[in-house]
């Protein structure tokens, strides 16, 4: 199988496993526990906050380790929407359903939500943005988008937002940035971040959420009080160990991932391009991260094109993976200016880190043939 899906999901990385699995057969007491088997726990987990924290310039009591982007994502905006005096949330069309969800039982638990319109290259509408946001807001826009790649520039609107509004809070999904975007929550400006490990060759469920000190949050589960009290429940020390090690192995084949599989996914769209002609590209010109690739064949649809996709051996998707394989229509597609009909005729192909020229090669030879045989 030649795997393009890794914006759903990536394999873990070469050495990931080998450090979990070594902490699974010796760290196995309650991390919360006195005595020295949890404290063995203790040390394993205290290490891994404090090296995550390190790499995305946070103060190791700001990391919550959560099961992953969903809960981080849920965390953030139920959260500052609770917590204190409560929140209004602002957030923008194209986020992913973690996001988007969310708002919504906010929305049905009286939350006052603004949902801001795209440009066509999938730009947030900054004005719109702004006429949003008071003092009394929480702000969600995402770095990358998981379907296009499109890249939000956070820090300037961060800034923009603080400027404006110094009691605002902005939080950031950089749940598809990871793999490619060096990441600094005080470069970013953000008060909350999400992060999830199986995005960038880490394990599934092992997230984290950014909390800036002095952010008040509501906690969506109560219960032991871990995490100083923002995420009770038994802390799994194992994927925060993984977690650790994908961010610390990811952030140093960066420069590398940026060039090559930018050169590798550039390569894959010349080919598509001048092998079929009209061919819509989705993805926008500027602003793009360099491992999603967002593609319209007009005249195929893209449940018929993945179902052949996958029979020849290529491993792609329609858009977010809750609609893998699935005749939804993108919201983000949609939300970009595209017609029903249109977001149907897209694919999204994404790369990462064991993605290699050869394999993406003989992807392009597929996609061409299939293509031009279902016109
Ligand atoms: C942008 C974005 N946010 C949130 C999520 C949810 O993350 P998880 O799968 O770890 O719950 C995903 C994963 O599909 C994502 O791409």
């Amino acid at each position: 199988m030649i795997y393009l899906d890794h914006a759903a999901s990536t394999p873990m990385r070469p050495g990931v496993w080998e450090e979990m699995s070594e902490v699974a057969g010796r760290a196995y007491g309650n991390s919360s526990g006195i005595h020295g088997v949890s404290r063995d726990a203790k040390n394993s987990l205290e290490e891994a906050r404090e090296e995550i924290a390190a790499l995305i310039g946070a103060r190791p009591q700001e990391i919550v380790f959560t099961s992953g982007g969903t809960e981080s994502d849920n965390l953030a905006l139920k959260g500052a929407a609770w917590g204190g005096d409560g929140r209004s949330v602002v957030t923008v069309a194209t986020e992913h359903e973690a996001v988007l969800e969310t708002v919504d039982m906010l929305k049905r638990f009286r939350t006052s939500v603004s949902l801001v319109g795209v440009d066509d290259q999938g730009q947030v509408d900054r004005e719109r943005l702004a006429a949003c946001t008071d003092d009394g807001s929480v702000v969600s826009v995402m770095l990358v988008n998981n379907e296009t790649g499109t890249i939000h520039d956070v820090a300037s609107l961060s800034a923009e937002i603080k400027d404006r509004h110094p009691g605002a809070l902005v939080h950031t999904d950089a749940i598809q940035a990871y793999a490619s975007e060096t990441i600094d929550v005080n470069h970013l400006g953000v008060d909350l971040l999400s992060l999830t490990a199986h995005k960038f060759g880490g394990p599934k469920g092992a997230g984290l959420l950014y909390v800036r000190e002095g952010t008040v949050l509501e906690p969506v589960l109560h219960g032991g009080g871990q995490e100083l009290g923002r995420r009770s429940g038994t802390h799994d020390v194992v994927s925060a160990v993984g977690l650790a090690a994908a961010m610390r192995l990811a952030a140093a084949d960066r420069a590398r991932f940026n060039d090559e599989v930018g050169r590798i996914r550039d390569g894959f769209e010349s080919r598509a391009v001048d092998a079929l002609g009209a061919v819509v590209v989705n993805t926008p010109e500027k602003q793009r991260s360099p491992h999603h690739f967002n593609v319209r064949f007009p005249g195929v649809l893209n449940e018929t094109l993945l179902v052949r996709l996958d029979q020849a051996g290529v491993a792609a998707s329609a858009g977010s993976a809750c609609q893998s394989g699935a005749a939804e229509v993108s919201h983000v597609l949609e939300a970009m200016g595209l017609s029903g009909l249109e977001a149907r005729e897209s694919v999204r192909f994404s790369f990462g880190w064991s993605t290699t020229p050869e394999e993406v090669d003989r992807a392009a030879d597929i996609v061409i043939e299939l293509v031009g045989a279902l016109r």
